[in-house]
């Protein structure tokens, strides 16, 4: 069956951009789609996994769970724009060096919320962390390699000289 489609604009990392797509989709469906921005992924469509996490109006928005045309207009950040050019965000690089990642398939989501927790609470307990990252599933890390990372990050981003320990470099 024929589908018709809708031009709509959003507003993806600072950039306004158009496309054409079919009304019943979801953003995350026009973000990987349309506007062929992969980096968001594609878990379970059911609003469980959190891998479809962005920011939408500064907020973490499961975008599996939003349709494509109430998200026209707001500010959505996708983990393509979380570096700032060829400088990958402190979150990034901590991920990196800890291994924070290791598929990457729960990664965007996790740097995205966790990236907002930063800038709402620059200096968050573990449990803050947590709690925060309650919502990411993650089926690669057992979570205390990204928990370190956003640790890491977070002493980076206040200023401070951290490096990584030991212990959040090789285990416990
Ligand atoms: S794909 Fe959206 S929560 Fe799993
Ligand atoms: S790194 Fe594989 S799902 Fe989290």
């Amino acid at each position: 069956m024929r589908q018709d489609k809708v031009l709509g604009e959003f507003i993806v990392n600072g950039n306004r951009q158009q496309t054409a797509f079919a009304p019943h989709k979801t953003l995350l469906e026009v973000l990987r789609e349309d506007l062929e921005l992969t980096g968001t992924k594609h878990g379970c469509e059911l609003g469980e996994c959190g891998a479809c996490t962005v920011l939408v109006d500064g907020k973490p928005v499961l975008s599996c769970l939003v349709l494509a045309l109430e998200a026209q207009g707001r500010a959505i950040d996708t983990i393509e724009g979380v570096a700032d050019g060829p400088n990958l965000h402190p979150l990034q690089d901590a991920f990196a060096e800890l291994n924070g990642s290791q598929c990457g398939y729960c990664s965007a989501g996790v740097i995205l919320t966790a990236r907002k927790l930063l800038e709402s609470k620059p200096n968050p307990t573990r449990d803050e962390i947590k709690r925060a990252l309650g919502g990411n599933i993650c089926r690669c890390t057992g979570y205390i390699k990204i928990f370190e990372a956003v640790e890491l990050a977070a002493a980076k981003l206040r200023g401070e000289d951290a490096q990584p320990t030991k212990e959040t470099l090789y285990g416990h």
